[in-house]
């Protein structure tokens, strides 16, 4: 079967937070359809539009290029209320939703006790991973368990409030094990989310479906995800990492599409690193320069808030991420954060313990937890770059900067950001 239109996956290469929702809006503009393929309301794109600033969680960023159709495949875990929240804000702000947004009828439906469930086991864990609390892990622990409930479910109101009633007994013998109740609120935040059910169902369809048609018909779609390589369930750093496959594989499974008719595949990559949760940052700053670099990159949490620990690039993870997504191309972002530094260093390999160096990602997380990075160190640009629109115009300290993270990740350039705003881009050709 083959597609006369195109298909591009957006994916992040670090710990999440690396742009994806700039760069992204960036990319709709060029495409029809814009489809999330994992996560649920953990994930926080925030994009500046003019002088607003939107900050998504759902609903793919495409959604603010007028006429561009955004749908949530079935490989997202759903919050309705939160879903809806966000939906009637975007109304209330002017952005006309009417007939452009879609949901997968496969897709789980992420219900109250779902958050209950992921705080509660946090507050009891032994290693805690720092999660967002929304509930993701429960969620996808019912959907492998074979106990979710799935928008398509919603249609069959008996079959519903069976599922429903053995799963919330479920809960409360969970959260019992696990030290906690059952809060007051939940009844009627389940009434509340229940009853939002047959707005979700005019919603709902066969993403796969229509993406395949869509991309036969020569339109061009943008698979998008959340969270980044180093937070995947099989991939990152486990166990720190989030409850579903974030790399550019998923986006098939996560949208019901073959792999076959994705044709690229951008990896978006932070001009440095962040991390947001527990678990390790082997390229993690000194105190003095982790301050300078989130304050510079106002790295804070989209969803909670939390200050975001930073770090050097880490060529070993890009390298890494090219790999596990099949990086068609690099999205950079963030590259005017570094522009006060008089010296930047980049990750080349890892010391490990026993005193061997490798340029393979470990898959032991603890061992990880304990390496010692190699650094190759740069000169800085001490210059502004937020207003370089050509890859030529860029300072030369600049452009080796970025010609030494393309060259040790392994794959080409096509972007690079260097602002917040919309127009601050540089197209690479
Ligand atoms: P969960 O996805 O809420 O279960 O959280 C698991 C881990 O993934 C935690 O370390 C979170 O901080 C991290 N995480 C989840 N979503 C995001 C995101 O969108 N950006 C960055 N980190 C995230
Ligand atoms: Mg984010």
């Amino acid at each position: 079967m083959s597609d006369k239109g195109h298909c591009t996956v957006v994916v992040g290469c670090q710990w999440g937070d690396e742009g994806k929702g700039k760069i992204v809006d960036v990319l709709a503009e060029s495409v029809d359809i814009v489809a999330r393929y994992q996560g649920g309301a953990n994930a926080g794109h925030t994009v500046h539009v003019g002088e607003d600033e939107f900050i998504l969680h759902q609903i793919p960023s495409g959604i603010l290029h007028e006429g561009k159709r955004c749908m949530l495949g079935n490989g997202v875990v759903l919050d309705i209320r939160q879903f809806f929240a966000e939906y009637d804000e975007l109304v209330a702000r002017g952005i006309d939703l009417d007939g452009r947004v879609a949901v997968s009828k496969r897709a789980h439906l992420l219900l109250p006790y779902h958050r209950l469930l992921d705080k509660a086991a946090e507050a009891s864990a032994v290693t805690k991973i720092g999660t967002t609390g929304r509930g993701i892990g429960p969620a996808y622990e019912d959907k492998a368990g074979r106990r979710g409930v799935r928008v398509a479910d919603l249609g069959n109101p008996e079959r519903l409030a069976k599922r429903i009633e053995a799963a919330q007994e479920r809960v409360c013998r969970r959260l019992e094990q696990l030290g906690a109740q059952a809060n007051g609120d939940l009844e009627t935040d389940m009434e509340e989310a229940l009853a939002l059910g047959d707005r979700l169902l005019a919603l709902a369809t066969d993403v796969g479906r229509d993406i395949s048609q869509a991309l036969r018909a020569g339109q061009s779609v943008l698979l998008e995800g959340a969270q980044g390589t180093a937070l995947d369930l099989d991939h990152g750093t486990y166990p720190f990492v989030t409850s579903s496959n974030t790399t550019a594989a998923a986006a098939a499974t996560g949208t019901g599409i073959g792999p076959t008719s994705i044709d690229a595949v951008v990896g978006v990559v932070k001009a440095y690193t962040t991390r947001v949760g527990e678990g390790p940052l082997p390229s993690a700053f000194e105190l003095e320069m982790d301050e300078r670099v989130r304050a510079l990159g106002g790295e804070f949490g989209a969803t909670t808030g939390r200050p975001r620990r930073c770090g050097w690039f880490d060529s070993v993870l890009s390298r890494f991420a090219a790999q596990v997504n099949g990086l068609t191309g690099l999205a950079v972002t963030k590259l005017d954060v570094l522009d006060t530094l008089p010296e930047l260093r980049i990750v080349t390999a890892y010391r490990m313990q026993d005193g061997s160096v490798t340029r393979d990602f470990p898959a032991d997380t603890w061992s990880l937890a304990h390496v010692e990075p190699v650094f190759e160190t740069l000169p800085g640009w001490e210059e502004s770059t937020q207003d370089v629109r050509r890859l030529e115009d860029l300072p030369a300290n600049a452009r080796g900067y970025l010609d030494r993270i393309v060259e040790l990740t392994g794959a080409p350039a096509q972007w690079v950001s260097v602002g917040t705003k919309r127009r601050q881009i540089i197209p690479v050709v």
